[in-house]
């Protein structure tokens, strides 16, 4: 073979096999088939059954859908849940004030009845995972229009939910895999009853909070605690005085070992959205107008805000929890963008895509038409953009007007009871808004963003009611609006009839804005945009299977969705600059480097300063004496994994995913290994903050705490049963050696770790 075949076969084989070990967010039911192999090649102990079981317990039983946007898992046979500090954030929130402030000084609960209730939080199971799509797509083939492949797909979709067999409490979700191209149902179950058991205080929980957020070296302990209450036979109840604590299928046990460099991770959990797919000439447009225009709507938006938090406590605490969101995402993009062209993914699509067209010329033509359409709907996708952040975001009062706006549609067009229905949903919403509203910060907000608009988008999407001077237009608004001020405008919802409160709205300044504002974006461009966007969905959808058939020696995995996915990699470190070399664990002594007294950001508790200099650190330290804090993994994950557990090749829970490395966010479009890195709490910090800092020992004592690494293998039957060594090595090569629990047979590899046996003397003696 000539030199140029060679090499032009391999560049098909390397571009051809995109996929590398750590990306991926895999289908549970389809381990088995795809990736059981690869993971244990990478160290792990378990088998795809152990992880994922309709038949026994299983991993999958311990994870639960937190509030349908975090992920959470059972750490006890009494349903203790742990997620992130920043999930039950607005929880922590909402029960505390001023004088009993849960965010700045924490909150532990010393017993079941000091649990707060949270109502509307739920924690979601999965019992099992049915692939559906011959069910769900019959009756429809290559001919089909759109419109009819939808109409069939929805008759489909009931008649497969109608024939399903539920137990009690069962819901099913059938939802779309690799746009549309495949189907599977989810049977969930529901816990309704969850309640508040403990949070580090924000120095803590929060530790670097929007300054150390996506980034590394990180040493935020993100997490906290709460438990799943049932009814008294255990299953789903709304919250009642009466409800017991939740026995669980599965609950994980906590490594107390620790990780290195190298271990294999599983990530579980249920990731929200990703788009790994897309042509180039997408990637290209986030890239290049949709983020930095989202971006510089935040920034306007943050430094008003934040300013306002600094100067008084009152409204650090109530704009808390939105800066933060707010922040997030604004910083998310940034670094989304510094990664995409970090890593070429322009040149990297633009290869992939000419590889494509070889092998399937069909794909050529979807390539064209992706062009013509992304370049039509970019103007429309700038404004709606626009729209959504400013009017549906960042300006509270416009966010107010939007949501009341159906409020007057739904009693325009279903009378008062259709305004009834919708106003008893929106009421206790609102309550909740304006309990964190300043009308001032709002007023700042207004004015910045108004005039945003008007500067960057064409004078075509620009509403009357916003043209002229903008001072004045805020101070007509703010002045005038009844929107601007809650007590007044709930008041009026709740004491006043339908037709008063339409009448009101309508003839409210703050209304009358968003009113013709949404108005000249509804017919000029939301109409134009949604008619594109069908288009290339549709086209999305074609392209998608095209990938798939070109390359049928690659594993695809589906576009995260907020269904439960697992993801696996090992504890890696990463270059995030030429020259410099990210180790990929922190420690408490970094919290303490960081320290700045009475910061915003890095202030520490004067106990856990103490427990540092006095090194008490019970047995969560490290062989050389060190409280780990944070590590990283090369497991690919997104928003909604938060609070999902790091597991270790065992099944054991070893961290708490909360966070992304700032130059990895890309991942959500463009995987990459050398640098897309999870950041994960380590295990041991965790319960080192329970036990030493908060003194909640009652908490410790319902875990299950293992040494796995010191060949104590444990949980699931099956791999007991497999494994007598901890490595998995056979039981001809076991020696004995030491551990907490006494002799036990390990195997000769282990035996490097008898450094940790000085840790326990006493079994060592004998
Ligand atoms: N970046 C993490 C995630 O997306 C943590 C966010 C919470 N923390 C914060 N400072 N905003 O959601
Ligand atoms: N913090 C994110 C969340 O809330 C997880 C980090 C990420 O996006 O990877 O889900």
């Amino acid at each position: 073979m000539n030199r140029n075949i060679i090499l032009s076969l391999l560049f098909s084989i390397a571009i051809a096999l995109p996929t590398f070990a750590g990306e991926g967010m895999w289908l549970p039911l389809l381990l088995k088939a795809l990736n059981e192999e690869e993971m244990q090649s990478m160290g792990m102990k378990m088998s795809a059954e152990d992880i994922y079981s309709v038949n026994q317990g299983s991993l999958k039983d311990a994870i639960a859908h937190f509030g349908g946007f975090c992920t959470s898992e059972v750490i006890s046979d009494q349903g203790l849940l742990l997620t992130n500090h920043h999930c039950g954030y607005s929880e922590i929130q909402s029960h505390s004030t001023l004088d009993k402030n849960y965010l700045k000084d924490g909150f532990w609960a010393s017993n079941l009845s000091e649990e707060l209730a949270n109502p509307g939080l739920f924690a979601r199971f999965i019992d099992r995972i049915i692939d559906v799509s011959e069910d769900v797509l019959a009756g429809t083939d290559a001919a089909t229009t759109d419109a009819e492949r939808d109409a069939i797909i929805a008759k489909n979709i009931d008649a497969l939910k109608g024939t399903m067999v539920l137990k009690a409490y069962e819901e099913v979700q059938i939802k779309p895999f690799f746009n549309t191209n495949q189907y599977f149902a989810f049977v969930t179950v529901t816990y309704n009853d969850v309640r508040l058991v403990g949070a580090p205080p924000e120095s803590i929980g929060k530790f670097g909070a929007d300054t150390d957020n996506w980034e590394w070296p990180r040493h935020t302990g993100d997490f906290a605690l709460f438990r799943i209450y049932a009814g008294q036979d255990n299953m789903p109840a709304d919250y009642s005085a009466e409800n017991k604590p939740y026995t669980p299928k599965h609950s994980l046990p906590i490594s107390l070992d620790g990780v290195e460099e190298g271990d294999f991770t599983l990530v579980f959990g249920f990731p929200g959205r990703t788009k790994q797919y897309l042509p180039g000439v997408a990637v290209e447009q986030t890239l290049n107008v949709l983020n930095p225009a989202k971006i510089e709507i935040r920034d306007n938006a943050l430094g008003i805000v934040g300013k306002a938090m600094r100067e008084d406590p009152n409204i650090k605490l109530k704009y808390a929890s939105k800066f933060a969101s707010i922040a997030n995402y604004w910083k998310k993009w940034i670094g989304e963008s510094l990664g995409l062209e970090k890593t070429n993914a322009l040149d990297k699509k633009a290869k992939f895509e000419a590889e494509l067209v070889q092998r399937s010329p069909a794909a050529k033509t979807y390539l064209e038409e992706f062009d013509t359409y992304y370049k039509a709907i970019e103007p429309y996708a700038l404004v709606k953009d626009y729209f959504s952040e400013v009017t549906g975001r960042n300006i509270e009062l416009m966010r107010v007007a939007s949501i009341s706006k159906r409020l007057v549609d739904r009693y325009d067009n279903n009378g008062e009871e259709g305004y009834k229905g919708y106003a008893g949903r929106v009421i206790p919403f609102f309550e909740g808004l304006y309990k964190n509203y300043d009308a001032s910060v709002d007023k700042a907000v207004f004015t910045s963003l108004v005039e945003l608009y008007k500067n960057n988008i064409d004078a075509k999407y620009v509403p009357k009611a916003i043209q002229g001077n903008v001072n004045g237009l805020a101070d007509k608004v703010y002045n005038g609006s009844m929107l601007a001020n809650g007590e007044k405008y709930i008041k009026l919802l709740k004491e006043g009839s339908p037709a008063d409160v339409v009448k009101a709205l309508n003839a409210d300044p703050g209304f009358q804005v968003y009113n013709e504002w949404a108005e000249v974006y509804h017919q000029e461009a939301a109409v134009q945009y949604s008619g594109i966007n069908t288009k290339i969905d549709s086209l999305q959808r074609l392209y998608m299977k095209a990938q798939m058939d070109a390359f049928p020696e690659k594993k695809f995995y589906p576009d995260a969705n907020s269904t439960l996915r697992v993801t696996y990699g090992q504890v890696n470190g990463y270059e995030p600059k030429d020259g410099v070399w990210y180790e990929p664990v922190t420690t408490l002594g970094g919290v303490i480097a960081k320290y700045i007294p009475n910061d915003y950001e890095f202030d520490v508790h004067p106990k856990l300063v103490e427990l540092y200099n006095d090194k008490d650190f019970g047995e969560y330290a490290t062989q050389d004496g060190k409280i780990p804090v944070c590590f990283l993994g090369s497991n690919h994950t997104t928003g909604g994994n938060s609070g999902s557990p790091a597991i270790d090749a065992y099944g054991n829970l070893i961290g708490l995913n909360f966070d992304r490395v700032w130059e990895g966010t890309m991942s959500d479009i463009n995987y990459d290994k050398s640098i897309c890195r999870n950041i994960m709490v380590d295990a041991r910090y965790i319960l080192f903050v329970v036990d030493k800092f908060a003194g909640a020992g009652h908490l410790i004592e319902e875990m299950n705490l293992v040494h796995p690494k010191l060949g104590q293998v444990n949980l699931m039957p099956t791999v007991g049963e497999k494994a007598c060594c901890a490595d998995g090595s056979d039981c001809s090569k076991c020696e004995t050696m030491c551990t907490p629990e006494g002799l036990v047979k390990s195997c000769k590899k282990c035996m490097k770790k008898q450094k940790q046996c000085k840790k326990h003397k006493d079994c060592c003696k004998s």
